[in-house]
């Protein structure tokens, strides 16, 4: 769907400090769904052992680790996760492994069974629904799994505790370069991506999975792909699961 040769070479990450430690490493790619165009971000969660939760793609690696440079050094990073099996959330995962002697990608069990123990340089930690992975300096990061949702039946995102981040991963997808961080809406922007990209799986069960995650009552909602959002993550969410089971049924009902 995209063209990704060229990237590396023209793109320039920003970043910015979303939330307590939390930093937001954002590249904008015009050239995807022009004129709006379209940014991939990682997130870097500070600590003793620092987390990042994407890799990127694995021809953005060199922006990527330039940025991640300008905030501590590359090679102390310790976790590498990611939202589901794809070129952006993990593209980049094996050129981080061998810059990052001690890290370990981790992800859910469906992910490490079916793509990870494979793909992976260096043996992933496989995280249960639930688990925490304690970062140190108060950063907490609890791993959820939401098969299906948006898609991929590995897919998972992570929620750190002590700032109230959700990590959503490709939940919530917008066009554009917004903002870093801001407290508008971004449920109609999703809708408008998910119009053009069709890219959720639409499981019947999207809906469920998305208020388990508005319970969390998150305060910040760290976008893969728009900018982050600071407010009321649980009606957000809330709102996002209400759209996805009326498109869910709506295709059900065409389909009989
Ligand atoms: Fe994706
Ligand atoms: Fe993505």
């Amino acid at each position: 769907m995209f063209m990704y040769s060229h990237l590396g070479t023209v793109m320039q990450t920003k970043i910015a400090e979303i939330a307590d430690g939390i930093y937001r490493l954002s590249t904008f790619v015009p050239d995807i769904a022009p004129p709006a165009g379209f940014t991939f971000n990682q997130f870097l969660i500070l600590g003793d052992e620092p987390l990042m939760f994407h890799t990127g793609l694995r021809k953005m690696f060199p922006v990527n680790h330039d940025a991640l440079g300008r905030i501590m050094p590359p090679e102390r990073l310790r976790w590498l996760a990611y939202g589901h099996y794809e070129a952006d959330e993990c593209g980049a995962m094996n050129e981080w492994l061998a810059i990052a002697p001690h890290a370990e990608p981790a992800h859910g069990r469906t992910g490490c069974m079916v793509s990870l123990n494979d793909m992976a340089d260096r043996l992933p930690r496989m995280l249960q629904d639930g688990e925490v992975i304690e970062l140190g300096r108060g950063k907490r990061v609890r791993y959820i799994d939401t098969p299906h949702t948006p898609h991929g039946w590995d897919a998972g995102v992570v929620y750190e505790e002590s700032t109230g981040t959700l990590l959503c991963g490709d939940i919530f997808t917008q066009l554009g370069d917004g903002p870093a961080l801001h407290g508008s809406d971004i449920v109609g922007p999703a809708i408008e991506a998910e119009n053009l990209f069709n890219y959720s799986s639409l499981s019947p069960d999207m809906g469920t999975t998305l208020r388990v995650l508005a319970e969390l009552s998150a305060n910040t909602l760290a976008l893969m792909h728009g900018p982050s959002f600071s407010g009321d993550g649980r009606a957000a969410l809330g709102e996002l699961a209400d759209f996805y089971d009326r498109r869910s049924s709506d295709r059900r009902m065409v389909a009989a």
